[in-house]
């Protein structure tokens, strides 16, 4: 071999370990439940110098704290924190793990010391000026009290008595500590204040990444795409969602002079810097219930960008609409429709029940099924008559049809999307029912409200997340197998979810269910405690497994499908007492 190509061979190797090690970083950092909520516990001192740390991660303005990690690297002398996430060199990562690993130190230190400990720690390893330190602990400090002393219990018993029980935000811990203490009535948010200023900042910044990620692998930016809004997701975030439509679209939102946002304005081309894009919503029930302002809203603004005199290639909302018309198929008012949700009084999509129940026999099915369930629009139309669930599955087919991406914001740092079945009903349907209706397969992505730089993952890369992070974790699934019988019913489900994105979107690499298999089923030990366990939950999962081999979603290697068959059948024996 010769030199240079000797090089270029040693080049690619460092370049392909530090690929390795910054994939390493990303799982080990993720926040990790390890284990279920037990109601009326409280957090163990694991699970709290997590939390603290992921707050002490953001900063705080609301009680004049600076994120811990921008704190240390700038008593490193190492510049912002946000500069460091920018940097993908082997350096940048170092650097990164180093103020990492001080900040751990600091809030570990806190926890099983104090406030006094922490802040001198910090600086005499970082330099950070206590007074700034002490900030972000006394707010720890609150936040470790309220995480020890769990209401719930007391909160329920009140609530049965028929007695007031405190009301508290509905959020993520990490987003808005004032969560805690817990046990209180959980309130949402006023629809007239969505999207918060800060909510519309953020936004921003996801999704121009968001479009950058795209034009990076498909050339150019997506000239359509299918959102998914959540009511939760929502209240947690302030209309992160929503703001991300309106940003797509190009337009902001405009405040009355009661500080309502009942209106939007468009941003101009020049100032928005590129195309805008045409996006169809398809919103949950619960959204439906909560947001009722916010979908008129969102239809308010569609039908603004619709109608500016811009040019096709720059508005493809107006070029979409403008090509449904002269096709002579539908009217101006049907044609601008984006805003979707279920029949008033209805929810869900139902393809979480179709795949989980092997219902389906052409992967179509699933497509078909999200758009019976979803296809009654919302907003008003050019009379300002509200349609309030008008049935109109022409309106969303022909939406869907142009659509090139799907996407939805992940919020939560407790929830991912292998841990309920709706993220794959929602996302993965949706992208089904593009596939259906523009003849290609969307590409699908996620933001991951986990990461400061506000980072979007391909779905594929979400999936491959998730499974390192939980479902292939030792540290994840012994928490779960703690519990017992529903610890099984845990992995189970998380199988099943995975499947879910098999089936609705094909993101699920074939070694998941070869690793997934011998974890669970080929280690002989593990597949009797699981059957020891839950043995309905063991065959569930022994079963998921040979229908995801069934349908080809794997291949798997040669004599494991004869021992899955066996487990099964063992495990059946074992239900009904043969064995
Ligand atoms: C929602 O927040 O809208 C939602 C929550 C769970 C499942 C589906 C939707
Ligand atoms: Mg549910």
């Amino acid at each position: 071999m010769s030199r240079p190509q000797q090089d270029k061979t040693s080049e690619e190797r460092d370049r392909r370990v530090l690929e390795l090690w910054e994939r390493v970083v990303e799982v080990e950092q993720r926040l990790i439940p390890t284990g279920l909520h037990v109601f009326g516990r409280a957090a163990g001192e694991r699970e709290c110098v997590d939390l603290l740390r992921a707050v002490a991660s953001f900063d705080r303005p609301e009680c004049g704290a600076r994120s811990l990690n921008d704190l240390v690297s700038e008593g490193l002398g190492l510049g912002s924190y946000e500069r460091l996430l920018q940097d993908k060199s082997e350096q940048g990562w170092r650097t990164r793990a180093r103020v990492d690993e001080v900040v751990r130190a600091s809030v570990e230190m806190f926890v099983h010391q104090d406030a006094t400990d922490a802040c001198r720690l910090l600086e005499s390893t970082a330099n950070v000026d206590a007074a700034e330190s002490l900030k972000v602990f006394e707010l720890l400090a609150k936040i470790k009290h309220q995480l020890k002393t769990s209401g719930e219990l007391d909160g329920f018993a009140r609530a049965l008595r028929g007695e007031y029980v405190e009301p508290g935000p509905g959020a993520d811990i990490v987003q808005n500590p004032d969560v805690l203490p817990t046990g209180r009535n959980t309130h949402a948010v006023n629809p007239y204040a969505v999207p918060s200023r800060s909510a519309y900042e953020r936004a921003g910044r996801v999704v121009e990444t968001l479009l950058e990620r795209h034009r990076a692998e498909h050339g150019r930016q997506p000239r359509s795409m299918a959102l998914v809004l959540w009511g939760l997701d929502n209240i947690k975030t302030q209309g992160e969602g929503v703001a991300q439509a309106l940003r797509l679209l190009g337009v902001r939102p405009v405040r009355d002079s009661l500080n309502r946002v009942t209106e939007v304005e468009p941003v101009s081309l020049q100032e928005l810097g590129r195309a805008r894009v045409d996006v169809v919503m398809t919103v949950s029930g619960i959204f439906r219930d909560l947001f009722g302002a916010t979908m008129l809203l969102l239809d308010k603004a569609v039908r603004c960008v619709a109608e500016l005199e811009e040019p096709d290639e720059l508005n493809p909302v107006r070029a979409n609409v403008r090509a449904r018309v002269a096709e002579g198929d539908c009217t101006f008012d049907e044609a601008q429709l984006r805003v979707f949700s279920n029949a008033p009084g209805s929810y869900g999509t139902n393809v979480n029940f179709m795949v989980m129940d092997s219902q389906w026999e052409s992967p179509e099915a699933l497509g078909d099924l999200f758009v019976t369930r979803k296809c009654f629009a919302y907003g008003r139309n050019s009379q300002g008559r509200a349609l309030e669930g008008r049935e109109a599955r022409g309106a969303l087919a022909r939406a869907l049809s142009t659509v090139e991406a799907a996407y939805q914001n992940v919020d939560s740092f407790e929830i991912g999307i292998t841990d309920v079945d709706h993220y794959f009903e929602y996302l993965g349907g949706v992208s089904k029912a593009v596939e259906r209706h523009a003849r290609a397969r969307p590409a699908v992505y996620l933001s991951d409200a986990l990461s400061r730089d506000a980072r979007v993952r391909t779905l594929p890369e979400m999936v491959r997340l998730e499974t390192r992070a939980k479902t292939l974790n030792p540290k994840w699934y012994e928490g779960m197998l703690g519990h017992g019988f529903r610890g099984v019913a845990e992995i189970e489900s998380h199988v099943t979810n995975t499947f879910g994105w098999s089936a609705t979107a094909d993101a699920v690499d074939g070694w998941v269910y070869t690793e997934v298999a011998r974890t669970y089923v080929l280690d002989e030990e593990m597949l009797e405690r699981l059957s020891t366990l839950n043995p309905h939950s063991a065959r569930s999962l022994v079963g998921r497994l040979l229908e995801a081999e069934g349908r080809g979603f794997w291949e798997a290697e040669a004599g494991v499908v004869e021992r899955l068959r066996e487990a099964f059948s063992e495990l059946e024996d074992r239900i009904e007492g043969v064995a």
